[in-house]
């Protein structure tokens, strides 16, 4: 068996080869392993075994959809799982192959109650360059459109596999979605108050490579820069594995569950705001660490000296890939839905934020009230 976790072509080819695994389970969507070439990529490597796929059909990933797939591998009781597809196909892959976890599903979901021990092997091979889900230990599940995590060392994926071949053929609202995800989740980290030494050095090599590609890869995809956005998201997800997200993450889950916003996308509508929030505010940071410091590693990253340029950056990168933050464009009635949005912030991603944040507060960012 194969000992690291980050597998080359010739890795995955091995390991498929091993005649232990006689039936193989994939869990993908249509886009993902047809438009990607995932299928063809795969169909080669497990002609001699016995093979299930489920499709999966939800955007984001939620219970009834988990449960269909929990049902579909207890019939058929694979020896391997392979996860093809972005953040919603990696959620279910990694909750479904949760021993036991279908009795009381949704409770078991609710108290992130589960024995930590997976049914099968899991290889997480990722068709979107950013939430970095391959290498993170938790996993998203909604329950009546509120957003709940399922954390511990058997969510882990055993494997993964970056292929650039299989995002470049993402829509460019897709590349934009996601990579901006990468982006934040690494920005959230430096100032999360999880954060340490090792997330710290995750989350810079990611936006060292994103700060320079992410753009080139949404305007003009080649082998290159898909490549290296690949690289990114898995840092990003290697950082929130350790220090999580935080405030903006926290509050993209009602606009996700609401409004179908992709989670990048639904991530960027806040990122810069709690960003000027978080610095206007640093002299009530609840952090053990210096903020002003970690800001000074954003501001370098980003090559500006103050928060304002810092905001302003960031917009534009989002103008350049196409990521509205008008709620008028979104078909956001903000004045009349904010409370919903409130009601359905995540208060475990909250708590991570350098600044502690009151409920007025997060009103006065979303109605974007901040001086
Ligand atoms: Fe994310």
């Amino acid at each position: 068996m194969i000992s690291k976790k980050n597998l080359t072509k010739s890795d995955i080819k091995k390991l498929l080869s091993d005649k232990f695994f006689k039936k193989v389970f994939i869990i993908t969507g249509k886009n993902s392993f047809f438009k990607s070439g995932a299928n063809i990529f795969f169909r080669k490597l497990i002609s001699d075994k016995q093979t299930k796929i489920f499709f999966k059909n939800s955007s984001l990933p939620e219970i009834n959809e988990l449960r269909s797939i929990i049902n579909s591998i207890k019939s058929f009781q694979p020896q391997l799982l392979i996860a093809i597809g972005g953040g919603a196909v990696m959620d279910y892959a990694k909750i479904a192959n949760l021993k036991d976890i279908e009795k009381n599903l949704s409770q078991n979901i609710k108290k992130n109650n589960h024995q930590n021990i997976k049914i099968s092997k899991l290889i997480a091979v990722p068709t979107t360059a950013g939430s970095g889900a391959e290498v993170t230990s938790n996993a998203v599940i909604y329950i009546n459109k509120i957003k709940y995590s399922i954390e511990g060392k058997g969510v882990l994926p055993n494997y993964f596999f970056l292929n650039y071949d299989f995002i470049l053929s993402n829509s460019k609202k897709l590349k934009s979605s996601s990579g901006f995800d990468a982006i934040s989740q690494a920005i959230e980290s430096i100032i999360s108050v999880k954060s340490n030494n090792k997330s710290l050095i995750f989350a810079k090599k990611s936006l060292l490579i994103s700060t320079k590609n992410y753009i080139k890869f949404v305007k003009k995809p080649n082998k290159n820069n898909a490549n290296l956005m690949s690289l990114a998201a898995m840092y990003s997800g290697q950082a929130i594995n350790i220090s999580k997200t935080t405030a903006p993450h926290a509050v993209s889950y009602p606009f996700s569950a609401l409004y179908n916003i992709s989670h990048g996308h639904a991530v960027s509508l806040t990122l810069e705001k709690f960003l000027k929030f978080n610095y206007l505010n640093i002299n009530k940071s609840v952090c053990d660490f210096d903020l002003n410091k970690r800001y000074s590693i954003i501001f370098d990253i980003f090559k500006v000296s103050k928060i304002d340029d810092l905001v302003k950056t960031l917009k534009h990168i989002k103008t350049q890939a196409n990521l509205t933050d008008n709620f008028r464009d979104l078909n956001i009635d903000i004045k009349n839905d904010y409370h919903q949005i409130l009601d359905g912030i995540n208060n475990q991603r909250l708590k991570n934020n350098p600044i502690k944040l009151e409920k007025k507060d997060i009103k006065s960012i979303i109605l974007d009230k901040q001086n």
